[in-house]
Protein backbone atom coordinates (compact mmCIF):
# COMPACT_ATOMS: atom_id res chain seq x y z
CA UNK A 1 0.00 0.00 0.00
CA UNK A 2 1.30 3.72 -1.01
CA UNK A 3 2.29 5.30 2.23
CA UNK A 4 1.41 7.93 1.63
CA UNK A 5 -2.34 7.27 1.93
CA UNK A 6 -1.97 5.99 5.18
CA UNK A 7 -2.89 8.78 8.00
CA UNK A 8 -0.57 10.62 9.62
CA UNK A 9 1.14 9.32 12.70
CA UNK A 10 0.69 11.55 15.84
CA UNK A 11 3.93 13.59 15.65
CA UNK A 12 5.59 12.00 18.69
CA UNK A 13 7.79 14.84 18.84
CA UNK A 14 4.68 17.41 19.08
CA UNK A 15 5.15 19.35 22.86
CA UNK A 16 1.77 18.78 25.11
CA UNK A 17 -0.29 22.11 24.73
CA UNK A 18 0.89 24.53 27.48
CA UNK A 19 -1.65 24.92 29.86
CA UNK A 20 -3.25 28.35 30.03
CA UNK A 21 -1.27 31.72 31.47
CA UNK A 22 -2.80 31.96 35.07
CA UNK A 23 -5.61 34.93 35.57
CA UNK A 24 -3.33 35.52 38.08
CA UNK A 25 -1.25 33.92 40.49
CA UNK A 26 1.18 35.05 43.47
CA UNK A 27 4.76 32.41 44.32
CA UNK A 28 6.66 32.72 47.61
CA UNK A 29 4.89 35.63 48.84
CA UNK A 30 5.63 37.24 51.47
CA UNK A 31 4.62 40.75 53.96
CA UNK A 32 5.92 41.53 57.53
CA UNK A 33 3.83 44.26 59.43
CA UNK A 34 6.22 44.72 62.39
CA UNK A 35 6.17 41.62 64.35
CA UNK A 36 3.44 40.14 62.44
CA UNK A 37 3.78 38.03 59.50
CA UNK A 38 0.67 38.41 57.19
CA UNK A 39 2.07 36.45 54.06
CA UNK A 40 4.01 34.00 54.92
CA UNK A 41 5.38 32.44 51.58
CA UNK A 42 2.01 32.08 50.32
CA UNK A 43 1.51 29.86 46.48
CA UNK A 44 -1.47 30.81 44.76
CA UNK A 45 -2.54 30.01 40.96
CA UNK A 46 -6.27 30.61 39.60
CA UNK A 47 -6.85 29.27 36.37
CA UNK A 48 -8.44 31.73 34.03
CA UNK A 49 -12.27 31.66 33.29
CA UNK A 50 -13.53 30.32 36.90
CA UNK A 51 -14.58 31.61 39.79
CA UNK A 52 -12.10 30.99 42.86
CA UNK A 53 -13.13 31.59 46.24
CA UNK A 54 -10.09 32.42 48.66
CA UNK A 55 -11.05 31.84 52.22
CA UNK A 56 -9.63 31.82 55.96
CA UNK A 57 -10.36 32.87 59.27
CA UNK A 58 -9.99 36.48 60.44
CA UNK A 59 -6.69 37.95 59.96
CA UNK A 60 -5.58 34.81 57.32
CA UNK A 61 -3.91 37.56 55.33
CA UNK A 62 -6.31 37.54 52.96
CA UNK A 63 -6.98 41.04 51.88
CA UNK A 64 -3.32 41.71 52.65
CA UNK A 65 -2.51 39.28 49.53
CA UNK A 66 -5.17 40.07 47.78
CA UNK A 67 -3.37 43.73 48.45
CA UNK A 68 -0.33 42.71 47.28
CA UNK A 69 -2.10 41.22 43.64
CA UNK A 70 -3.91 44.52 43.20
CA UNK A 71 -0.24 46.49 43.49
CA UNK A 72 -1.40 48.60 46.55
CA UNK A 73 0.90 46.96 48.74
CA UNK A 74 4.78 45.73 47.42
CA UNK A 75 5.64 42.50 49.10
CA UNK A 76 8.72 41.91 51.03
CA UNK A 77 9.45 38.96 49.10
CA UNK A 78 7.84 36.98 45.98
CA UNK A 79 5.96 37.77 42.73
CA UNK A 80 2.46 38.85 42.25
CA UNK A 81 1.19 38.33 38.64
CA UNK A 82 -1.66 38.75 36.54
CA UNK A 83 -2.59 37.50 32.94
CA UNK A 84 1.00 36.59 33.33
CA UNK A 85 2.63 40.27 33.90
CA UNK A 86 4.54 41.08 37.05
CA UNK A 87 2.37 43.40 39.48
CA UNK A 88 5.01 45.31 40.68
CA UNK A 89 7.66 44.90 37.60
CA UNK A 90 4.88 45.84 34.46
CA UNK A 91 2.02 47.26 36.51
CA UNK A 92 0.34 48.95 33.69
CA UNK A 93 0.08 45.83 31.84
CA UNK A 94 -0.41 43.96 34.69
CA UNK A 95 -3.45 46.11 36.21
CA UNK A 96 -5.12 46.79 32.65
CA UNK A 97 -7.67 43.60 32.63
CA UNK A 98 -7.86 44.51 36.49
CA UNK A 99 -11.01 45.02 38.32
CA UNK A 100 -10.36 45.21 42.13
CA UNK A 101 -12.77 46.20 45.00
CA UNK A 102 -11.43 46.38 48.63
CA UNK A 103 -13.56 45.22 51.44
CA UNK A 104 -13.80 49.52 51.97
CA UNK A 105 -14.47 50.51 48.69
CA UNK A 106 -13.69 54.39 48.22
CA UNK A 107 -16.14 56.52 46.68
CA UNK A 108 -16.43 59.69 45.45
CA UNK A 109 -19.56 61.18 47.79
CA UNK A 110 -20.44 64.28 46.34
CA UNK A 111 -20.82 62.55 42.77
CA UNK A 112 -23.65 60.87 41.63
CA UNK A 113 -23.27 56.89 40.53
CA UNK A 114 -23.82 58.08 37.05
CA UNK A 115 -21.18 60.45 37.44
CA UNK A 116 -18.89 57.86 39.23
CA UNK A 117 -19.00 55.62 36.46
CA UNK A 118 -18.34 58.02 33.84
CA UNK A 119 -15.41 58.95 35.89
CA UNK A 120 -14.02 55.54 36.36
CA UNK A 121 -14.80 54.48 32.78
CA UNK A 122 -12.61 57.55 31.65
CA UNK A 123 -9.80 56.54 34.16
CA UNK A 124 -9.85 53.27 31.89
CA UNK A 125 -10.23 55.66 28.66
CA UNK A 126 -13.23 53.79 27.73
CA UNK A 127 -15.40 56.44 25.43
CA UNK A 128 -17.74 59.00 26.66
CA UNK A 129 -20.80 57.59 24.98
CA UNK A 130 -19.88 53.69 25.80
CA UNK A 131 -19.17 54.73 29.22
CA UNK A 132 -22.90 56.21 29.52
CA UNK A 133 -24.80 53.66 28.05
CA UNK A 134 -22.90 50.75 30.04
CA UNK A 135 -23.17 52.74 33.48
CA UNK A 136 -26.99 52.86 32.81
CA UNK A 137 -27.25 49.28 32.00
CA UNK A 138 -25.40 48.34 35.05
CA UNK A 139 -27.31 50.99 37.44
CA UNK A 140 -30.45 49.96 35.99
CA UNK A 141 -29.19 45.70 36.91
CA UNK A 142 -28.22 46.68 40.13
CA UNK A 143 -31.77 48.28 40.96
CA UNK A 144 -30.25 51.71 41.04
CA UNK A 145 -31.23 53.58 38.42
CA UNK A 146 -33.88 55.53 40.63
CA UNK A 147 -31.45 56.50 42.84
CA UNK A 148 -29.32 57.72 39.34
CA UNK A 149 -29.26 61.29 40.37
CA UNK A 150 -28.56 61.45 43.67
CA UNK A 151 -25.30 61.73 45.47
CA UNK A 152 -23.71 58.86 46.69
CA UNK A 153 -23.52 59.99 49.89
CA UNK A 154 -26.84 59.74 50.96
CA UNK A 155 -26.92 55.89 49.99
CA UNK A 156 -26.94 53.09 52.16
CA UNK A 157 -23.70 51.02 52.84
CA UNK A 158 -25.25 48.30 50.43
CA UNK A 159 -26.03 50.53 47.78
CA UNK A 160 -22.57 52.10 47.52
CA UNK A 161 -21.52 48.54 47.88
CA UNK A 162 -23.51 47.99 44.38
CA UNK A 163 -21.82 51.18 43.24
CA UNK A 164 -18.84 49.76 43.97
CA UNK A 165 -19.31 46.48 42.26
CA UNK A 166 -21.22 48.63 39.15
CA UNK A 167 -17.78 50.59 38.84
CA UNK A 168 -15.59 47.89 38.43
CA UNK A 169 -17.26 46.27 35.67
CA UNK A 170 -17.59 49.67 33.57
CA UNK A 171 -14.33 48.87 31.80
CA UNK A 172 -15.34 44.91 31.14
CA UNK A 173 -11.88 43.56 33.07
CA UNK A 174 -11.30 40.40 32.95
CA UNK A 175 -10.32 39.59 36.18
CA UNK A 176 -12.55 40.73 39.03
CA UNK A 177 -10.88 40.61 42.71
CA UNK A 178 -13.37 41.06 45.13
CA UNK A 179 -12.59 41.07 48.70
CA UNK A 180 -15.85 39.98 50.90
CA UNK A 181 -18.33 41.74 47.91
CA UNK A 182 -21.54 40.19 49.99
CA UNK A 183 -21.02 41.97 53.41
CA UNK A 184 -23.95 44.21 53.57
CA UNK A 185 -25.83 43.25 51.58
CA UNK A 186 -29.70 42.48 51.87
CA UNK A 187 -31.06 38.41 50.38
CA UNK A 188 -32.20 40.47 47.05
CA UNK A 189 -29.14 42.26 46.23
CA UNK A 190 -26.80 39.27 47.50
CA UNK A 191 -28.52 37.03 44.73
CA UNK A 192 -28.35 39.91 42.34
CA UNK A 193 -24.50 39.73 42.88
CA UNK A 194 -24.16 36.84 42.94
CA UNK A 195 -25.58 36.26 39.83
CA UNK A 196 -23.94 39.20 37.98
CA UNK A 197 -20.75 36.72 39.06
CA UNK A 198 -22.17 33.80 37.57
CA UNK A 199 -22.63 35.48 34.31
CA UNK A 200 -19.27 37.57 34.55
CA UNK A 201 -17.31 34.27 34.44
CA UNK A 202 -19.62 32.43 31.88
CA UNK A 203 -19.14 35.36 29.83
CA UNK A 204 -15.55 34.22 29.86
CA UNK A 205 -14.05 36.62 33.06
CA UNK A 206 -12.40 35.65 36.07
CA UNK A 207 -13.65 35.95 39.64
CA UNK A 208 -11.07 35.87 42.55
CA UNK A 209 -13.12 36.55 45.82
CA UNK A 210 -12.84 36.45 49.51
CA UNK A 211 -15.99 35.40 51.82
CA UNK A 212 -16.70 34.00 55.33
CA UNK A 213 -20.18 32.83 54.15
CA UNK A 214 -18.99 29.33 52.72
CA UNK A 215 -22.50 28.30 51.29
CA UNK A 216 -21.62 30.89 48.68
CA UNK A 217 -18.24 29.31 48.41
CA UNK A 218 -19.70 25.86 47.91
CA UNK A 219 -22.20 26.85 45.41
CA UNK A 220 -20.17 29.20 43.37
CA UNK A 221 -16.68 28.20 43.37
CA UNK A 222 -14.92 25.56 40.65
CA UNK A 223 -11.41 25.75 43.03
CA UNK A 224 -10.97 27.19 46.48
CA UNK A 225 -8.04 28.44 48.84
CA UNK A 226 -8.10 27.97 52.18
CA UNK A 227 -5.31 30.09 54.20
CA UNK A 228 -4.28 30.45 57.70
CA UNK A 229 -1.47 32.40 59.64
CA UNK A 230 -0.49 33.40 56.37
CA UNK A 231 -0.04 29.78 54.61
CA UNK A 232 -2.08 27.89 52.26
CA UNK A 233 -3.97 24.96 53.98
CA UNK A 234 -5.58 23.57 51.27
CA UNK A 235 -6.08 24.11 47.47
CA UNK A 236 -8.56 22.80 45.04
CA UNK A 237 -12.06 21.84 44.04
CA UNK A 238 -14.13 21.13 46.84
CA UNK A 239 -14.38 17.23 46.12
CA UNK A 240 -10.11 17.72 46.51
CA UNK A 241 -10.74 19.52 49.76
CA UNK A 242 -12.70 16.78 50.91
CA UNK A 243 -9.87 14.69 50.42
CA UNK A 244 -7.46 16.72 52.00
CA UNK A 245 -9.65 16.35 54.90
CA UNK A 246 -10.72 12.93 55.02
CA UNK A 247 -14.07 14.20 55.09
CA UNK A 248 -16.22 12.25 52.15
CA UNK A 249 -19.59 13.92 51.57
CA UNK A 250 -18.75 16.68 53.92
CA UNK A 251 -19.75 20.74 53.58
CA UNK A 252 -17.18 23.12 52.77
CA UNK A 253 -18.06 24.40 56.08
CA UNK A 254 -17.06 20.91 57.87
CA UNK A 255 -13.96 20.72 55.60
CA UNK A 256 -12.82 24.42 56.24
CA UNK A 257 -13.35 24.47 60.24
CA UNK A 258 -11.24 20.80 60.40
CA UNK A 259 -8.69 21.93 58.11
CA UNK A 260 -8.22 25.46 60.25
CA UNK A 261 -8.35 23.75 63.65
CA UNK A 262 -6.03 21.79 62.44
CA UNK A 263 -3.73 24.60 62.60
CA UNK A 264 -4.71 25.51 66.51
CA UNK A 265 -1.71 26.40 68.02
CA UNK A 266 0.62 26.27 64.90
CA UNK A 267 3.09 29.55 65.67
CA UNK A 268 2.59 32.78 63.32
CA UNK A 269 6.50 34.51 63.59
N1 LIG B 1 -1.61 47.86 57.59
C1 LIG B 1 -1.38 46.95 58.53
N2 LIG B 1 -0.59 47.21 59.60
C2 LIG B 1 -0.33 46.28 60.54
N3 LIG B 1 -0.83 45.03 60.51
C3 LIG B 1 -1.63 44.70 59.49
C4 LIG B 1 -1.95 45.64 58.45
N4 LIG B 1 -2.76 45.03 57.55
C5 LIG B 1 -2.96 43.78 58.02
N5 LIG B 1 -2.28 43.58 59.16
C6 LIG B 1 -2.23 42.33 59.95
O1 LIG B 1 -1.96 41.27 59.06
C7 LIG B 1 -2.72 40.11 59.40
C8 LIG B 1 -3.55 39.70 58.20
O2 LIG B 1 -4.57 40.67 57.99
P1 LIG B 1 -5.58 40.62 56.75
O3 LIG B 1 -6.36 41.87 56.75
O4 LIG B 1 -4.81 40.30 55.53
O5 LIG B 1 -6.49 39.37 57.14
P2 LIG B 1 -7.81 38.80 56.44
O6 LIG B 1 -7.56 37.37 56.12
O7 LIG B 1 -8.21 39.68 55.33
O8 LIG B 1 -8.86 38.85 57.65
P3 LIG B 1 -10.45 39.21 57.65
O9 LIG B 1 -11.14 37.92 57.34
O10 LIG B 1 -10.70 39.63 59.05
O11 LIG B 1 -10.71 40.28 56.65
C9 LIG B 1 -3.52 40.50 60.64
O12 LIG B 1 -2.79 40.05 61.77
C10 LIG B 1 -3.56 42.01 60.58
O13 LIG B 1 -3.65 42.58 61.88
MG1 LIG C 1 -9.87 40.84 54.97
Amino acid sequence: MDEALLPSPPDAAAPPPLPPTPACEIVALRKRFGATVAVDGLNLRVPPGMLYAFLGPNGAGKTTSLRMLAGLLKPDYGTARINGHDVHADPVRAKQGLAYIPDDPALYAKLTPIEFLEYTAALWSVPHEQARARAEELLTKLGLAPRAADRIESFSRGMKQKVALASALVHAPSLLMLDEPLTGLDAAAARLVKDMLVEFVAGGGTVLLTTHILEVAERLAQRIGIIAKGRLLAEGTLEELRVQAAMPGATLEDVFLRLVGSTEGMGRT
